[in-house]
């Protein structure tokens, strides 16, 4: 008989994967990366935000959101009672693509046993994807964000409930949709 091949990462503690994100080459991003952005916060937190990918600024401070969309993220967290150190924030891929292009699928698949990881790790009660490439990937589907924010969906082997709302960097650019995204973020707050 032939035992199941179990990808390591799915074992790994903390330290072993902050490890394998810093050297990971299992796709090309290595290759224009400066640092890996692995993931920020409380890792016992009850809510867990997934972003899309670092930009410039992530990519130069190895940290998730940290310039004009990570303000605005940290004004959306607040407005609903969280700091940013009471959550924990990671993102689809760990290292920043060029030019801030969208991840290529292999990229994302890449990428997913390290966050599948965090997540398994974290446990948290609710799952917040912020933007289109995070929901799409989590989700595996086509349809469009503006169809998948407003209802609740289960992630993963845990079920873990999880909503979709808009990128904050989409909301600097379309004010006019912070309404709809302070619904997604009250019932996140009601299922905490
Ligand atoms: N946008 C994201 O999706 N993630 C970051 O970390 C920064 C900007």
């Amino acid at each position: 008989f032939e035992a199941e091949a179990v990808n390591p990462i799915e074992r790994m503690d903390w330290d072993a994967l902050d490890a394998a994100v810093r050297g990971c080459r299992a796709c090309r991003l290595w290759e224009t990366r400066t640092k890996t952005v692995f993931g920020v916060g409380d890792r016992r937190a009850d809510l867990m935000i997934i972003g899309e990918a670092p930009g410039a600024d992530e990519d130069s401070q190895g940290e998730p959101f940290v310039g004009r969309a990570g303000q605005l993220l940290n004004r959306m967290l607040a407005a609903i009672g969280f700091s940013r150190e009471q959550v924990y924030i990671a993102n689809v891929l760990k290292c920043r693509p060029p030019g801030n292009r969208d991840p290529k699928p292999d990229e994302a698949l890449a990428c997913q046993a390290y966050l599948h990881r965090q997540v398994a790790l974290i446990e948290p009660k609710v799952i917040l994807s912020v933007g289109r490439i995070s929901a799409q990937h989590l989700l595996k589907t086509d349809t469009p964000v503006g169809q998948l924010r407003g209802r609740w969906f289960d992630y993963g082997p845990a079920r873990i409930p999880l909503r979709v709302t808009y990128h904050p960097a989409y909301l600097l650019r379309s004010p006019e949709q912070k309404a709809k995204a302070w619904e997604d973020l009250t019932e996140v707050r009601r299922r905490l």
